[in-house]
C-alpha cells in the first residue's frame, strides 16, 4: 500500500471534522447540533413520488439518457426565471459544493489568494485547500469602516508579497457557520473593493430563501453581474439528495465552468433535473418551502429562547434571521475541540468553531444547527450542553 504515489494535491486534502463526527456517532441516537442536515419532515415524499411518475410519463426514456452539460433547458429556464436572469447565464451544477469546487478549479493556481470571511464554510475551505490556494480570512466587524479597512490591510499585505488575489468567497445570507448576514452597505462596499482591486467574487447562497424575519437584501450578483459568480442550491429548499444547484455568471466565465464540468460529470443528473424543474414550475416547491420556513422559524425561536434561559454567564450567540445555524462564543481560554469528548460522552454533538477559521483561531466558539432535531431533542440537548458548559466555565 505504501508504494502508491499520490498527486501533490493529496497532501493538501483536509478531512472534514463534521464527517468524522458522523462516523463516530449515530446522529439519531444523540443530541446532535453538529450537522447541517435539513429536517427530514421537509421532504415531500408523496409529492416527489407523484412528480417522478409524471416525469416518466412526460419524458419517457429521455429522462434516463445523457443530457446537456449546462443542464436540461427546462431546469435552466425555471432557475433563470426564479433568479431574474437570462438562461444563457445559468449552469446547473451537481449542487453548490460542486459550484465552489469548479470555480476554484477554473480560477485558482497554487499559491493564489482567496479572500473570505473568518469563520467561513468548511466545505469551501476544503476545496480551496485541495487546490493549494492561500486562504486569507477577515473577521466580521459591525463597524463597517473598520471591516472594510481590515480587508484593505489584507489586500495590501498580499500585494506586498507579490501574490494574485483570485476571488473573494462570501456567504452573504445566513452564513454557515455564523448564521449572520451582510447588510446591503457591506455588500456594496465589498463589491466596490473587488472593482477597485480587480478580483472576482464567488457569492455562495444556499440559505438565501430560508428567511424567518427581516427584509430580503439584494444579492451581491445584482450589484455587479459581470464580476460576481452566484451559487445557488436545491439542497435546503427542496432536498439535498437530489444534489442539484446552479451557478449564475457572465457567459465567458460560465463557458470555462462548462468545459471543466465536462470532465467532472459530463452532465448533471437528468432525471433529478426534470423532477426539480416540474417541482419548481408547478409551484409545489414554493408551497413546500413555505412549510419548511415555518418549521425552521419555530425551531430557531425555540433554540434562542432556550439559550437565553439555560446558558451560563459569559456565553454569547448570534441571532440568525434565517438559515440553519447559530454560533456560540464561550469565554477566552475555553477550547471547544478539547471539550468535545466530554460533551459527546454526555450525548451532545456540535462542531468546534476553529475548523471554520482559516487560521485555526476561534477556539472558544462552536456552531449549532437547529434544523435537524425535533423540538423535544433541541430542548433536552440545550439543557445538557448548558449544564456541561456551566461546569466547565465556572
Ligand atoms: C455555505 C454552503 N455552501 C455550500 C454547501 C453545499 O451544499 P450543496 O452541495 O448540498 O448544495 C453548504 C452545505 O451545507 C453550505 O453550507
Amino acid at each position: 500500500m505504501n508504494d502508491y504515489r499520490f498527486s501533490e494535491d493529496v497532501g493538501s486534502f483536509f478531512r472534514s471534522p463534521v464527517r468524522e463526527i458522523f462516523k463516530r456517532v449515530d446522529l439519531n441516537a444523540i443530541y446532535s447540533f453538529a450537522g447541517g442536515y435539513p429536517s427530514a419532515e421537509t421532504f415531500p415524499l408523496e409529492e416527489i413520488r407523484a412528480t417522478m411518475s409524471e416525469v416518466i410519463d412526460k419524458y419517457g426514456s429521455k429522462a434516463f439518457q445523457y443530457g446537456a452539460t449546462q443542464g436540461v433547458p427546462e431546469l435552466r429556464a425555471a432557475v433563470a426565471k426564479r433568479c431574474g436572469v437570462d438562461q444563457e447565464r445559468v449552469q446547473i451544477t451537481s449542487s453548490s459544493q460542486q459550484g465552489i469546487d469548479v470555480c476554484t478549479r477554473v480560477l485558482v493556481n497554487p499559491g493564489d489568494v482567496i479572500l473570505t470571511s473568518s469563520p467561513s464554510y468548511l466545505g469551501a475551505l476544503q476545496s480551496f485547500r485541495s487546490y493549494r490556494a492561500d486562504i486569507r480570512g477577515v473577521a466580521h466587524n459591525a463597524d463597517i469602516d473598520a471591516y472594510i479597512s481590515a480587508y484593505e490591510d489584507v489586500i495590501a499585505e498580499v500585494k506586498a508579497e507579490g501574490k494574485h488575489i483570485s476571488f473573494l468567497y462570501m456567504i452573504p445570507d445566513f452564513q454557515n457557520p455564523s448564521g449572520e448576514s451582510l447588510t446591503l452597505e457591506e455588500r456594496q462596499r465589498l463589491v466596490a473593493l473587488a472593482q477597485k482591486y480587480d478580483f472576482l467574487i464567488v457569492e455562495d447562497s444556499p440559505y438565501r430563501e430560508l428567511r424567518y424575519e427581516g427584509e430580503h437584501i439584494p444579492t451581491m450578483y445584482s450589484l455587479d453581474p459581470d464580476r460576481v459568480i452566484h451559487l445557488g442550491s436545491f439542497s435546503k429548499i427542496f432536498a439535498p439528495g437530489f444534489r442539484l444547484g446552479w451557478a449564475i455568471a457572465h457567459p465567458e466565465i460560465l463557458d470555462k465552468i462548462y468545459v471543466c464540468k465536462q470532465s467532472l460529470d459530463l452532465c448533471p443528473p437528468i432525471f433529478d433535473q426534470y423532477v426539480a424543474a416540474e417541482f419548481l414550475s408547478s409551484g409545489k416547491l414554493d408551497a413546500n418551502l413555505q412549510k419548511s420556513i415555518e418549521l425552521y422559524k419555530g425551531k430557531r425561536d425555540l433554540l434562542l429562547g432556550l439559550l437565553e434561559k439555560h446558558m451560563p454567564e459569559g456565553v454569547t450567540w448570534t441571532h440568525p434571521e434565517g438559515g440553519l445555524f447559530l454560533f456560540l462564543t464561550m469565554p477566552e481560554g475555553f477550547e471547544a475541540v478539547k471539550f468535545y469528548d466530554r460533551s459527546l460522552d454526555a450525548g451532545v454533538a456540535y462542531v468546534a468553531g476553529e475548523f471554520f477559521h482559516p487560521d485555526g483561531s476561534g477556539k472558544n466558539t462552536m456552531r449549532m444547527n437547529f434544523s435537524f432535531m425535533s423540538p423535544e431533542k433541541i430542548t433536552e440537548g440545550v439543557r445538557l450542553l448548558a449544564d456541561l458548559l456551566r461546569d466547565e466555565i465556572l
